[in-house]
């Protein structure tokens, strides 16, 4: 076996949910997935495409009206640039797993901000490069200077930003976002935007891909999953410097050919779909949620986006593992550990889940830390 492989560690939010399945009755907040159904137009454009036989090899890099449609979607967001800058992926894990993969040599090192989404490090790690954590939790999860400083090296590669964060849905501030456009071009290094959250927030993020002299260095990885609730449909893209663009092309050459054609039909119709709705259900019960925490007096850092909140469990005199372990058995309740993200004294709980699951889940919640 590859030893980077062999260095490689299981997912812990499946852990949990394979956990919560195999014990009867017990209710989750674990899954970070849409509960609902990919809108219709969406489902039946793949159908349509499928029925007109669109079922032959796409382009590598995926095909021109989809990257158009892209590049389209882009520009109105405010990041200027042409289908040569974009590759189609297979999700955004496919989009963080080129990039990096694409931007790592062995022993490089990776800029990751903790808590963060656990395959930032699995594919860091997967490409022999070393994941470099700087600690959020210390700054309220911002980014300070010299804490970021403190990082860098002369084998730093890249920085991946996840601005609405998963797992605390929190949001990093103009001050977090301009100190690392700095310290990135004073060093050199990539800027990796994990965005994939960034259609589900509050309000407008603050956001380096709309930064026209960072253009150079900065990727943004973008998926269909979340916003349109199509993460069985593998899709998402790159949005980078042509000439990284057409070096990506190369890795996702090997690594996959081309993303399935008549899927990438549908995606054009996505594109056109307005998630606000779905986007208005998240804010209403996130805002049940964090109502709920407040009256069992859990604090947690004040999400803005994504779908999840990452209460501070610490006072139970517990290490997050311990405290899910217990919640599953003695609650009937699963979360995901903090430690699956990097970070100690949380737990991460999702929102993706009907009223009534919210209600008894969080009943359940109130009774365990109650009877601790
Ligand atoms: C921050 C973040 N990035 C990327 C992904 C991967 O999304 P997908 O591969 O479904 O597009 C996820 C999925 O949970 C995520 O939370």
């Amino acid at each position: 076996m590859n030893q980077n492989i062999l260095n490689m560690k299981p997912s812990g939010i499946r852990r949990f949910t394979a956990l919560a399945k195999a014990t009867p009755g017990c209710r989750m907040l674990t899954i970070g997935e849409p509960d609902f159904d990919t809108p219709e137009p969406i489902r039946a454009a793949a159908a349509a495409a499928m029925a007109q036989g669109l079922t032959h090899y796409a382009p590598n890099k995926g095909t021109d009206s989809l990257r158009k449609a892209i590049a389209e979607y882009e520009t109105k967001r405010g990041m200027a640039c042409t289908m040569d800058n974009i590759l189609v992926t297979v999700g955004a894990t496919g989009a963080l797993n080129t990039a990096l993969t694409g931007l790592l040599n062995p022993g490089d090192e990776c800029i990751i901000p903790i808590p963060a989404f656990p395959l930032y490090e699995s594919i860091t790690v997967a490409a022999g490069a070393v994941p470099v954590f700087l600690d959020l939790k210390k700054s309220n999860f911002q980014i300070e200077k010299t804490a970021l400083e403190a990082c860098i090296s002369e084998k730093t590669r890249a920085i991946v930003l996840n601005s609405p964060n998963n797992p605390t849905g929190c949001v990093l501030s103009d001050e977090s976002l301009a100190i690392v456009a700095q310290l990135a071009q004073e060093h050199d290094f990539y800027i990796l935007c994990d965005n994939v959250y960034a259609a589900l927030s509050s309000g407008p993020v603050p956001d380096l891909t709309l930064r026209e002299e960072l253009r150079e260095r900065v990727i943004l990885c973008q998926s269909f999953s979340k916003p349109w609730a199509m993460t069985g449909w593998r899709l998402g893209w790159l949005a980078a410097p042509g000439t990284l663009i057409d070096k990506f092309t190369l890795l996702q050459a090997a690594q996959i050919a081309s993303v399935p054609t008549f899927l990438q039909k549908a995606a054009e119709t996505a594109l056109q779909v307005d998630v606000a709705k779905m986007a208005a259900v998240y804010r209403k019960r996130r805002e049940y949620v964090l109502d709920r925490l407040d009256k069992m007096g859990l604090t947690y850092p004040k999400p803005q986006g994504a779908f999840y909140v990452f209460p501070d469990i610490s006072r139970f005199g517990m290490d997050s593992e311990g405290f899910c372990i217990r919640l599953i058995e003695e609650g009937g309740l699963a979360a995901v550990p903090g430690s699956c993200f990097g970070c100690e004294g949380h737990i991460r709980l999702s929102y993706c889940y009907s009223d009534e699951e919210l209600k008894e889940s969080l009943d359940r919640l109130e009774r365990f830390i109650c009877s601790l």
